[in-house]
């Protein structure tokens, strides 16, 4: 006879608690970008709307930037450390294989031997992190989660790359994802589409990059038309669904805040999904460039900073990127 196994069951609805973020201190502008590609200010302005971005300084490692970001979201929580269970870290540009660097998280901020580990989904990783948090505490494999979303892409683009030296940028996002007496995290809406693998992607493997001999690392490349048409389409269809999921209508949401990758994506999304005019729109990207997994994040303490967030407000959060993959949630502003 089977023996029985018992299971776990956690809380019945889960919240963001709190947010964080940390903007390495380097500004870089759109001129310093033009000194090494052929482009220029106006360019990449009218294409991107990116005016300026982030770069972290060798001190910035993915480490201190993820500690920077989730001590913040903790303060903003009211969480201790030591109440956290599992802590994820969504990166593309921890430049180790292994180990993950989200062990050496957990122990610098002090949690009691949080689970913890990295997920790689690109740009979409902290959308990610925070459905995979919330469903491990609604299982009871955790009561407290911290999410982060982490990037030092100035380490892997390849700075005479007119496709790309532009848009990457550095940063962390961190969120605290705990119990909730009233739903604070719809259903995510999540996907991939590995026939469009090569759209975004680290031009080489490693082998290929030691076997070529010229010590140079990896970069990443991008086909952008594409990558643009599949974002500004698709992941409408997408935001749309995790809006039905929630059972919210699009007159009940307060902000949009979808992945930082383009200004031009941002406003596409907003009209294929005939956003109403008082639905507030992230923006981040205008200062802080493409930071992958740390753009949603980020770009939601923006506002929330700014005045244009309150605690309370339906946010509807949509991600994408190299895979090609993608997730969307409604959640309430924390
Ligand atoms: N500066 C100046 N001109 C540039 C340029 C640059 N950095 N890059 C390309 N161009 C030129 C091209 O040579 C081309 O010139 P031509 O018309 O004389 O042949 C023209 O601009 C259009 O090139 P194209 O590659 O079609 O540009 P685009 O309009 O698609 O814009 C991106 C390029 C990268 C801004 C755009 O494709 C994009 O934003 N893609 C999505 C990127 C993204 O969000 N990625 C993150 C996803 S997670």
């Amino acid at each position: 006879m089977t023996t029985p196994i018992q299971t776990s069951t956690g809380a019945a609805h889960t919240r963001i608690l709190g947010i964080g973020g940390y903007r390495p201190s380097r500004v870089v502008s759109n001129a310093e970008i033009c000194e090494q590609i052929d482009s220029s200010d106006e360019w990449i302005r009218t294409r991107s709307g990116i005016v300026e971005r982030r770069w972290a300084e060798d001190h910035e490692t993915v480490q201190a930037m993820s500690v920077g970001a989730a001590r913040d979201a903790l303060k903003h929580a009211g969480v201790a450390p030591e109440q956290i269970g599992c802590v994820i870290v969504a990166t593309v540009s921890h430049l180790l294989q292994t180990p993950a660097v989200a062990p050496l998280i957990a122990t610098e901020l002090g949690t009691t031997k949080a689970a913890a580990f990295d997920i790689s989904a690109a740009c979409a990783g902290f959308c990610h992190g925070v459905a995979l948090g919330s469903d491990l505490i609604r299982a009871g494999s955790a009561k407290y989660v911290l999410a982060i979303g982490v990037e030092r892409l100035s380490d892997i683009t390849d700075r005479t790359d007119r496709g790309t030296a532009f848009i990457f940028a550095d940063g962390a996002g961190a969120a605290v994802i705990g119990p909730s007496d009233e739903p604070g995290i719809g259903p995510v809406v999540w996907g991939s589409e590995g026939e469009q693998f090569d759209l975004i992607r680290q031009n080489e493997k490693w082998p290929q990059a030691i076997d070529a001999g010229d010590k140079v690392m990896p970069t990443l490349r991008m086909d952008g038309n594409p990558v643009f048409r599949w974002a500004s389409f698709e992941m409408a269809k997408i935001a749309r669904e995790a809006l039905d999921l929630a059972g919210v209508a699009l007159e009940d949401l307060d902000a949009f805040v979808p992945h930082q990758a383009n200004m031009r994506i941002t406003d596409a999304m907003a009209r294929a999904l005939r956003l109403p005019d008082n639905v507030k729109i992230a923006r981040d990207i205008a200062t802080q460039g493409n930071t992958s997994a740390a753009s949603v994040p980020l770009a939601m303490l923006r506002m929330y900073d700014e005045g244009t967030l309150k605690s309370g407000d339906t946010a509807l959060m949509i991600a994408f990127g190299a895979g090609l993959v993608y997730a969307a949630q409604v959640v309430t502003v924390p």
